[in-house]
């Protein structure tokens, strides 16, 4: 039977405790994974869907490439153990918001707030929560739009509601991101203060690049 929150104990919270319920991979905790990745292809497909529409209004592409990725099982163990979470596929949907991830990735800044202006309209989309690193960076720098919706699925015999992390971001914003997590991932930075201001420099040089490209596409569009 799956824990519930009310009866659980302290040590139900452990990074072990955590970590062996994951690696029993219980038909439920298979199933939620199951109904995750259905929601991935819901969400990539309506990206995918008003890329195509927007393409043939236009010419032009808004969307460069749509990812997607499943969050490991080690990854979920990690992070209920970290935010103190019991094991369970309850705590699993209600507290871990990026299980599902989808990060679409587009020309201009414009095109961002367009593309989620487009899909948050949607009537089968619900926004639980936004976060607009773009017009307020993160202190590293880090720009991107975050949305945290809830998409259904429809299975044989019922309607799911899966929420799905979603970081929309221009090429420019995604080149940095992939670098600054490459640079600093699981490694040990002893020049920290050096390190995160060369990034966050970066950052700014890039974004300024971005914005002097939308310019220029603006003035050749006018
Ligand atoms: P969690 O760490 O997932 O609990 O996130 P949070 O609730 O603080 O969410 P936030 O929206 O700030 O960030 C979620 C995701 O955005 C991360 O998992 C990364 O994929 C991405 N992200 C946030 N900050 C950075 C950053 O400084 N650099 C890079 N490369 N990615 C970042
Ligand atoms: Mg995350």
């Amino acid at each position: 039977m799956e824990q519930k929150y009310n009866d659980s104990l302290p040590q139900l919270f452990s990074r072990d405790n955590a970590r062996k319920w994951i690696e029993r991979r219980t038909m439920p905790f298979r199933s939620l994974m199951a109904y995750y990745n259905c929601a991935i292809m819901e969400v990539t497909t309506k990206f995918n869907v008003l890329n195509e529409e927007f393409s043939l209004q236009h010419d032009r592409n808004p969307i460069e490439t749509v990812k997607s990725r499943l969050k490991s099982p080690e990854s979920i163990a990690e992070k209920l153990s970290r935010k103190r979470l019991p094991p369970s596929t309850d705590a699993v949907e209600k507290y871990i918001n990026d299980v599902a991830g989808v990060r679409v990735v587009c020309s201009f800044i414009d095109d961002v707030y367009t593309v989620a202006d487009a899909f948050l309209m949607q009537d089968d989309i619900t926004l639980i929560e936004i976060k607009d690193y773009i017009k307020n960076p993160k202190d590293n720098g880090y720009r991107s739009l975050h949305l945290i919706i809830e998409v259904p699925i429809f299975l044989s015999d019922e309607k799911r509601s899966m929420k799905v992390e979603i970081q929309l971001r221009t090429i420019a914003m995604d080149f940095w991101a992939s670098l600054d997590h490459q640079i600093k991932y699981k490694k040990h930075i002893s020049n920290e203060e050096h390190v995160f201001h060369e990034l966050k420099d970066c950052a700014n040089s890039i974004a300024e690049i971005d914005r002097r490209m939308s310019k220029l596409k603006e003035d050749i569009d006018d």
